[in-house]
């Protein structure tokens, strides 16, 4: 499909803003940007924004790569499932909000599911070049750290690839500005406004 890449006006933006009515919720693999888009996506919609990986720190008092020596995996996706039910709430007008989730949320079933229900579903997808390019920003990443970060990002991607699709937009974070993701995001949600 043709993308209209042409930037929306501010007024345009208010009214489609103003139409969204439950929170939005960013999924797809690390380094793709859901915790930058997501920032600059809430500014332009002027909704409050929330990272789940963050608040799952907060709860736990803990970093990431601890939570998953500490405890392991299991453990950190069902802190992840809870926080992002709490983030959520009720799906709610009052709950409005954009919401990045972690890489492997919405892989776990409960969690996608809870997302479908009750959110608008964004999966942010990039190509693979950019994904290692983005990684590579930062050094926070358990699933990382083990081998090759090309073969490990290619295996999680195909893995996953299945749930991310079930997510209700799909939207190419290409290596260009984040503010032409955002535009593409707003214009996806506001053809199913
Ligand atoms: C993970 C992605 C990370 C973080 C954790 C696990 C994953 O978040 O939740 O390290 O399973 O893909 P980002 O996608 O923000 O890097």
């Amino acid at each position: 499909m043709e993308v209209d890449e042409t930037p929306l006006a501010t007024g345009e933006l208010d009214r489609i803003a103003q139409s969204i009515n439950r929170p939005v919720v960013l999924v797809g693999m690390m380094g793709v940007g859901k915790t930058s888009v997501g920032r600059k996506l809430a500014a332009a919609l002027h909704l409050p924004f929330v990272d789940s990986d963050d608040e799952i720190e907060s709860a736990a008092q803990m970093t990431i790569p601890e939570i998953f020596e500490l405890h392991g995996e299991a453990y950190f996706r069902d802190g992840e499932r809870r926080v992002i039910a709490r983030l959520i709430g009720k799906g709610a007008q009052s709950d409005r909000k954009v919401i990045a989730t972690g890489g492997g949320a919405f892989c776990n079933a409960e969690t996608r599911a809870l997302i479908l229900e009750k959110a608008i579903s964004v999966w942010l997808d990039s190509d693979m070049d950019t994904l290692i390019e983005r990684v590579a920003r930062k050094d926070n990443r358990p699933l990382l750290k083990q081998g090759n970060v090309r073969e490990t990002l290619i295996r999680l991607r195909e893995e996953r690839a299945s749930a991310y699709a079930q997510a209700q937009h799909h939207v190419i974070s290409g290596s260009g500005p984040h503010g032409r993701t955002v535009s593409r995001i707003v214009k996806a949600i506001q053809s199913c406004l």
